[in-house]
């Protein structure tokens, strides 16, 4: 069965409690979920260089490109949903670099956490349009 918003969010919630967020304080997480049902996490990996963090839904989709079956390397997964949650902010919306590799896999949407808590669904298209992507070139 595909998981809901809500336990989209718990996972990412629960991601975000492995953050490495030494110098924001500022812990992210990120679940992505697959067409085949299946949940991918990632969290913020912080840099004393800071400009080389990488956010949450970016490690999540590295994640989600090295555990997905080997097939050809041009075959591109496609996001459903991506759930995205920062333990000190809510709503946590992902970053325009953040949105712009989510882009790269067809995300459909984004959930964020509402004021209260709830899910909040974003359509991908809201968040990045007229994206530069695949179809583009
Ligand atoms: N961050 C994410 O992980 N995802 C986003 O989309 C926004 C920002 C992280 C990066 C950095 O570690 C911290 O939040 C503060 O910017």
């Amino acid at each position: 069965m595909t998981a809901s918003d809500a336990e989209l969010l718990d996972r990412a919630r629960a991601a975000a409690h492995s953050a490495y967020a030494p110098y924001s304080g500022f812990p992210v997480g990120a679940a992505l979920l697959l067409e085949d049902g299946r949940i991918v996490t990632g969290c913020n990996v912080e840099n004393a260089s800071y400009g080389l963090t990488i956010c949450a839904e970016r490690t999540a989709a590295g994640r989600m490109i090295v555990e997905r079956e080997s097939g050809p390397p041009g075959e591109r997964p496609h996001i459903v949903a991506a759930a995205v949650v920062g333990l000190k902010a809510a709503p946590c919306h992902p970053c325009g670099a953040c949105r712009q590799v989510l882009g790269e896999f067809s995300c459909d949407r984004v959930i964020v956490e509402g004021s209260s808590g709830d899910p909040v669904s974003i359509a991908f298209t809201e968040l990045l349009p007229h994206a530069f992507g695949p179809d583009s070139l």
